[in-house]
């Protein structure tokens, strides 16, 4: 039978690949056979990730430089990975930043700079990837919202919540605009998940129990809690989905 998960000579990239969600995102895409390319800005660390995935699954992988915030540097991108392996089929924007401020003190330059990571780099990668991706004909893209872009949540995270919102609107639009080239377009939406940025809320026994209250399934997630939703979004599996957002959050947005 047909492996519809399965992502043989398919060129993934992951933009926010150098830790945390996105490099378990990228490690489950060389698991499922596809060829790997991590991309952010701290070329160190993305090295050892993509030596990392190469060596635990066999695929090839590449680390390229980018900062999404930049057009220049995104159309860098794109040449770099056409170059080194002729195509591109799915792409995972997993970069983002959080600047919690009150509201009320909300410096500007912070708001800008989170909206330019999480939206403007965001589009900016679906744009220029999408234009090889016409040119192809099919392509998938896969989107890193949150639970707090359905949801409002206090402690400074207004512009964090504004900029999940857009990502999850933007998903939508470009799912429909996009989808006559054959490109579909999703988003995840994680709960609180444990990451390097994380960590100390898992160290901290009350705050930890706190976040774990609200989840139905009653545990705090981990990265590799990604993988299957990317995977799916990413495969044959998911033939007839676009638009779409899945909340990979132990059902707390389902009350
Ligand atoms: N962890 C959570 O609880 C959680 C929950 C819901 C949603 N999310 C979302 O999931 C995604 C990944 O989160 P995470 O926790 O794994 O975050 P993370 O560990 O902080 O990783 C974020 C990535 O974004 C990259 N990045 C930041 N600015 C960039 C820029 N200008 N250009 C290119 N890359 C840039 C960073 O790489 P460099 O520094 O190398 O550039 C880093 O690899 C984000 O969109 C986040 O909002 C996370």
């Amino acid at each position: 039978m047909k492996d519809l998960f399965r992502l043989n000579n398919q060129v993934a990239v992951v933009v926010g690949g150098a830790g945390g969600i996105g490099e378990a995102i990228a490690l489950g895409m060389g698991q499922f056979g596809a060829k790997v390319v991590v991309a952010s800005r701290s070329m160190d660390a993305l090295k050892q990730v993509a030596k990392r995935i190469a060596d635990e699954t066999g695929v090839e992988t590449e680390a390229f430089q980018v900062d999404v915030t930049s057009e220049d540097s995104m159309k860098g991108l794109v040449k770099n990975v056409e170059d080194r392996f002729g195509t591109i089929d799915i792409l995972v924007n997993a970069m983002g930043v959080n600047i919690k401020r009150d509201a009320l003190e909300y410096p500007m330059e912070d708001w800008d700079r989170i909206f330019d990571v999480n939206v403007k780099g965001t589009m900016i990668a679906c744009k220029h990837f999408g234009r090889v991706m016409k040119k192809n004909m099919q392509g998938k893209i896969i989107n890193l919202s949150s639970v707090r872009g359905i949801r409002g949540f206090g402690g400074g995270n207004s512009a964090y919540c504004g900029t999940k919102g857009a990502v999850e609107l933007i998903t939508k639009a470009l799912a429909i605009e996009l989808a006559p080239f054959k490109i579909r377009v999703n988003a995840v939406g994680p709960a609180l998940i444990i990451t390097p940025g994380t960590i100390h809320i898992k160290e901290k026994p009350e705050l930890a129990d706190k976040y774990r209250s609200v989840i139905p399934l009653n545990k705090l997630g981990a990265p590799e809690d990604l993988i299957g939703a990317s995977i799916f979004l990413a495969s044959e599996a998911s033939a007839f989905v676009t638009g779409q957002t899945i909340y990979v959050d132990g059902g707390l947005t389902a009350s």
